[in-house]
Order: structure tokens, then C-alpha cells, then sequence
């Protein structure tokens, strides 16, 4: 590592640990569940603001709107403080008849909204070079211990293609922020992967511009992942040097206008977390009406600035994936990688509590062990051959089975 990436990363720790991000505010909620059926029945209001500051007298936000959810013009719905509370005093619920109840609550609202069927997708992480700093991730630009490497367009296409014949009707790519790939390079293997066969790809290749996601879009591709991380305007800068939440909800709405069945997501156990964040996580789901949401535990990379702060917690992890079901009936929810690498049994648990969707990894096997967003990676067990016939046999115990169709976003549907 040089002295300057040390010296950031010194830095970056220090600015972490000194910022008091660690906020408590249980209790402020109330303990009772709330006395509805189904988030979705919400009723919302367009327009207005909303405040993402967890305590906004203590707020040290500029007055430039940063940190305030901005959706006047786009017409969005609006959620209350009500009802970020509300999502609260679902995920707080602790007494085991409370979390049971919700948790069967959720299973009934997935086979009710989205069925029985789970939609697979064959992911294929094509580069692990980046250029962000995420504190929490193996892959950011200063971990200088990572050996890098960039699959080449035709490594890509042949592991598409080897995807398709076994079965998987989404490719997804994904990468670090990589810019080595122009967006004329991904637009031309999105078109490659589209006349392999009748395949939806999703690109999960980070921020861009408007004009560039343009372009991936008019190149065949259907779905694009772009998690928000963390609702909690503060907690993002602090997690993301030179970055903001703002921007981040600039390039999900811009995706979305574009025609892209849009994924988002978060991670549980952020240091400087705590439930009010989580609920706010999911009011802003609920916000950006996302097709599809990945939920995962947060795991330690002893080579990031926060290496020493403790993995998130699964039992939340999956009251977070729960209460996003109930909030968000139609959308799809995969089993992440980081729950399956916490929990053996973590597929099935994510399944049987509002889960429908499974991305196991199809990156040549050379490749996976590089891409160590976090250490021992579920997804690097993952058989080669894209594991399609164990995972129909372990639904099948669960009286599921895979989806014949590509699965697009049932919220489109219905649109
Ligand atoms: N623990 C859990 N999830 C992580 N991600 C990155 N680093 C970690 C970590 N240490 C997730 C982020 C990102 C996705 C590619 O991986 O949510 O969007
Ligand atoms: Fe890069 Fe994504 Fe990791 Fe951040 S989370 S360092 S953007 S790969």
C-alpha cells in the first residue's frame, strides 16, 4: 500500500470513528405492531419532502436540500414520519409470536403477490477493479492486498452463453465501478448476451450518467441494480468518501425513467445504524417503488477501515426482508449472498420469509475468489455448472419450484 492510500485510509477510519454516527434511538418507537394487513394499503400523498436526518436538530447538513428526499417534481408518493414509524414498530417487534405472525404474514403476502415460483439469475462479476472507497467493501480502490482482474468481452459472452444453455433466462454483470469498460464496450455485450436468446440482462455496474444509462438501455438491457446502501443521508457520506446519497437517488430516478425495472437495496448491521435507519431503508423502497430489493447482512473485510465492527445481525436481516414484503408485495426480493454466507440454511430462511428470487454466481471459478466484497463468499461454493438441478431439488422440499419465464418485475405488469 503507499504512504497516500495508507495515510486515506488512516484517515477515513478516523473520520469514521469520530463522527458519532452511532446513534440510538429505540424507544422512540413504539413496541406494538402495527394494526395493518399490508404496508401497501398505506395511504400515500404525492409530493413534499421528507426528512432522512434521524435526529434533525443535531443535523449538521448543509441547507442545500442534502439529506432531504426531493421527489416534488417526479411526482412520487409520499410516506409519513408515520409510517417510517410504523415500519419500525414492525421490525422491533420482538416477542416470539409478534415475529412469527409477521413472518407468516410475509410468506402469505409473497404466494399471494408473486406466487410460488423462484426466478433465478445467473451472475457473472466481470471486473473487481473500482474506483469508490466504500469503507465497508474488499473491492474499494485503496485495498491495494486485492489482486485485480477484468474478464474480456468474449470471457463474458462465453460465460453468458454457458449460463443460458444450462438453464438462467437473466444474466446479470456486475463490477466495481470499472470506467476501463466504456459504455459503448457494455452497451456492445449487453447486444451480444441479447442475440445469445430470449434473455433479460441486468447490469449492476454502478453510478453513470443519464446519457450512458441511455445507451445500455437502447442496447437491449432490461434491469439495472444500483443499491442505496443506507437511507441515512450522513451515514452514506461518512460510508462513501466523495459521495452522497442524493446522488445516488439521482441515478436510481434516472434509471427508472429510462424504462429500467430497477433493483435497489441495503445493507443490515451498518456500523452507525440502528432500526430507525432500517425502517427509513425500506420507507425509501417504498418511495422509489423498486422492482426488486437486495437485503443482505453487513460482513466485515479485515482489509477496510472497518474491519473490527461486528457482522450484522441475521434475525434482523430477515425482519428487514419480512417487513419489505409486506411493504412492497409485488416486488423481488432475492436471497443475498452475504445472508447464505452467514447461515448455511440462509436461502431457505430468505425464501420461506418473502423471498422469491436466487442469483447464484457464474463467474468462471479463476475469477470468483477475487471478487471478495467480503471474506468466504456463499456464492464461491456455487457449482460451476450454475447448480440449477440442486436448487430445483432443495425447492422442491419447500413446495416451490424455479420459474419457467424470465421473470421480469411483476409491479411492471400490473403497471
Ligand atoms: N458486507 C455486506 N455487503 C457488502 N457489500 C459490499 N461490501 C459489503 C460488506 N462488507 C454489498 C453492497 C454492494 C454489493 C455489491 O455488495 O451492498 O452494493
Ligand atoms: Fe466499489 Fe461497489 Fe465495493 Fe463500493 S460497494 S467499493 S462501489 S464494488
Amino acid at each position: 500500500m503507499t504512504l497516500n492510500a495508507r495515510n486515506r485510509e488512516a484517515r477515513d477510519r478516523q473520520d469514521f470513528q469520530q463522527t458519532g454516527v452511532a446513534r440510538v434511538c429505540q424507544g422512540r418507537v413504539p413496541a406494538t405492531m402495527a394494526n395493518r394487513d399490508e404496508l401497501g394499503k398505506t395511504v400515500l400523498t404525492p409530493g413534499e419532502l421528507i426528512d432522512t436526518a434521524l435526529h434533525p436538530d443535531e443535523s449538521t447538513e448543509p441547507a442545500t436540500g442534502q439529506g432531504r428526499f426531493v421527489w416534488t417534481e417526479t411526482g412520487y408518493d409520499r410516506l409519513t414520519e408515520r409510517d417510517v414509524t410504523d415500519i419500525a414498530s414492525m421490525l422491533q417487534a420482538c416477542s416470539e409470536g409478534e415475529t412469527e405472525l409477521l413472518f407468516a404474514q410475509a410468506d402469505q403476502t409473497r404466494k399471494r403477490f408473486v406466487g410460488d415460483s423462484v426466478h433465478i439469475r445467473g451472475i457473472i462479476e466481470f471486473s473487481n477493479y473500482c474506483m469508490r472507497n466504500c469503507l465497508y467493501c474488499g473491492l474499494r480502490r485503496d485495498n491495494h492486498k486485492l489482486r485485480r482482474y477484468r474478464m474480456t468481452p468474449d470471457e463474458i459472452l462465453a460465460a453468458s452463453e454457458n449460463g443460458i444453455r444450462r438453464g438462467y433466462r437473466t444474466i446479470v454483470l456486475q463490477s466495481g465501478e470499472d470506467l476501463h469498460y466504456s459504455t459503448s464496450d457494455i452497451a456492445r455485450i449487453v447486444e451480444g448476451i441479447k442475440g445469445l436468446g430470449d434473455v433479460a440482462v441486468t447490469l449492476s455496474v454502478g453510478e453513470r450518467a443519464r446519457s450512458e444509462y441511455a445507451t445500455m438501455k437502447s442496447a437491449g438491457a432490461d434491469r439495472f441494480l444500483l443499491k442505496h446502501e443506507t437511507a441515512d443521508a450522513e451515514l452514506y457520506r461518512r460510508l462513501h468518501p466523495g459521495r452522497s446519497l442524493e446522488m445516488r437517488i439521482e441515478c436510481l430516478q434516472n434509471l427508472k425513467s429510462l424504462g429500467f425495472q430497477v433493483g435497489s437495496g441495503f445493507i443490515v448491521g451498518l456500523p452507525g445504524q440502528d432500526i430507525s435507519t432500517i425502517a427509513r431503508d425500506i420507507a425509501l423502497l417504498k418511495l422509489l417503488d423498486v422492482d426488486m430489493a437486495g437485503i443482505g447482512p453487513f460482513i466485515p473485510h479485515p482489509d477496510t477501515p472497518i474491519a473490527l465492527y461486528p457482522a450484522g445481525d441475521v434475525a434482523m436481516t430477515l425482519k428487514a426482508l419480512v417487513v419489505t414484503r409486506l411493504a412492497l408485495p409485488h416486488a423481488n426480493l432475492p436471497v443475498t449472498t452475504a445472508l447464505a454466507t452467514l447461515r448455511p440454511d440462509g436461502r431457505k430462511l430468505a425464501l420461506s420469509c418473502g423471498g422469491n428470487v436466487i442469483m447464484p454466481n457464474i463467474t468462471p471459478a479463476k475469477y470468483r475468489k477475487l471478487y471478495e466484497i467480503y471474506p468466504d463468499s456463499a456464492s464461491l461454493k456455487d457449482p460451476e455448472d450454475g447448480g440449477i438441478g440442486e436448487i430445483a431439488l432443495m425447492l422442491e422440499t419447500m413446495g416451490r419450484r424455479i420459474s419457467q419465464t424470465k421473470g421480469d418485475s411483476f409491479r411492471r405488469k400490473r403497471r
